[in-house]
């Protein structure tokens, strides 16, 4: 495989996974993971993500992962939930921005797998999109980010469309530091859950970050009344009587599904941005339950116009 030979050497390559692409380098060549934040205009404050081939490889990079830690990795791996553990000296500082923690994940995509299986060495990979911008559901949007000398594998649409969920383990309970893919209804059927919400200090430093902005202005608006006119673009759950005064008007679900809305959000989103008829998007919040918690979080974040 072409992908599996550029990492091998040392190159960046974005993999397709269950949740979003990721640009992918080797974590043990510094001049790789240091082209992935080139690549993405990432502050190197902000640690990358480690992608292992299965539990053990994966565990295999922490020291002493606790009962309840490895509880979670053996129910949720592979599939969208990482894990934020102490580090071993297998991951380089720069992959961690010098954290003493890494945060782990074995995806379950079918070619991120046969991928991390063949090179034989973790690979970091953040969201392959520039730094703040929207994250990639596909191959195409990749390219637009990124740009189009990027190395690209095309696994078609993210089957989650939606990033994986970052926690850490507080002693019996789980700490969010990110909500994501794997719902907090999920989590909370193994132990307590906390959301971690606070931007100041945050424990996960991607999340004090304005992220998730598409390149037009982003409003959250309580109703979908009154906001319409050229230009503007709405984006609901659900299909809404006031569309008819909006130059596009996007519905997530039709049914309402909270799973099927995740996994088009970010597409929308980079279909309404390179419209040249927007230059506004407004968008309704859908119900905080289930998978609604990450799709607010990632609305609020591309909304917000402060760093
Ligand atoms: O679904 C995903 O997680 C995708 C795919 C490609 O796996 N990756 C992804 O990576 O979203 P990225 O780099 O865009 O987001 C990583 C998040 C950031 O918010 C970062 O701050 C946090 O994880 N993070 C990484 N290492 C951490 C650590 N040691 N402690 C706390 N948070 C960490
Ligand atoms: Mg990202």
């Amino acid at each position: 495989m072409e992908a599996v030979r550029r990492l091998v050497a040392g190159e960046l390559v974005a993999i397709p996974t269950e949740t979003v692409y990721g640009l992918a380098a080797r974590i043990d060549r510094p001049e790789s993971v240091a082209a992935v934040f080139a690549a993405k205009g990432r502050p190197s404050f902000n640690p990358l993500i480690v992608h292992a081939p299965n539990l053990r490889a994966a565990l295999a990079l922490t020291v002493r992962p606790s009962p309840l830690a490895r509880r979670l990795a053996e129910l949720f791996w592979p599939g969208p939930l990482t894990l934020v553990l102490e580090k071993t000296d297998a991951v380089p500082a720069l992959v961690t921005a010098g954290q003493p923690t890494v945060a782990l994940r074995v995806p379950s995509h079918p070619l991120a797998r046969k991928i991390l299986e063949r090179v034989r060495v973790p690979l970091a990979a953040p969201s392959a999109n520039r730094s703040t911008h929207l994250s990639p559901t596909t191959a195409e949007h990749v390219l637009r980010s990124l740009g189009e000398h990027t190395k690209v594998l095309d696994g078609g649409t993210a089957t989650h469309g939606l990033e994986s969920t970052v926690v850490r383990v507080a002693g019996q309970s789980v700490e969010v530091l990110r909500l994501g893919s794997l719902s907090v209804d999920t989590l909370r059927a193994v132990a307590p859950v906390t959301v971690v919400t606070s931007t100041d200090g945050h424990p996960s430093p991607g999340m004090s970050l304005r992220h998730y902005a598409p390149r037009v202005p982003l409003a959250l608006v309580a109703s979908a009344e009154g906001h319409g006119g050229p230009g503007v673009a709405l984006v609901t759950l659900k299909p809404h009587g006031a569309a008819a005064s909006y130059a596009r008007a996007e519905v997530l679900s039709p049914s309402g599904d909270l799973v099927a809305a995740a996994a088009r959000l970010f597409d929308v989103l980079h279909s309404l941005e390179s419209d040249p008829a927007v230059d506004r998007i407004v968008a309704v919040p859908v119900p905080e339950e289930g998978l609604g918690l990450a799709i607010n979080d990632r609305l609020r974040r591309g909304a917000r116009t402060a760093p």
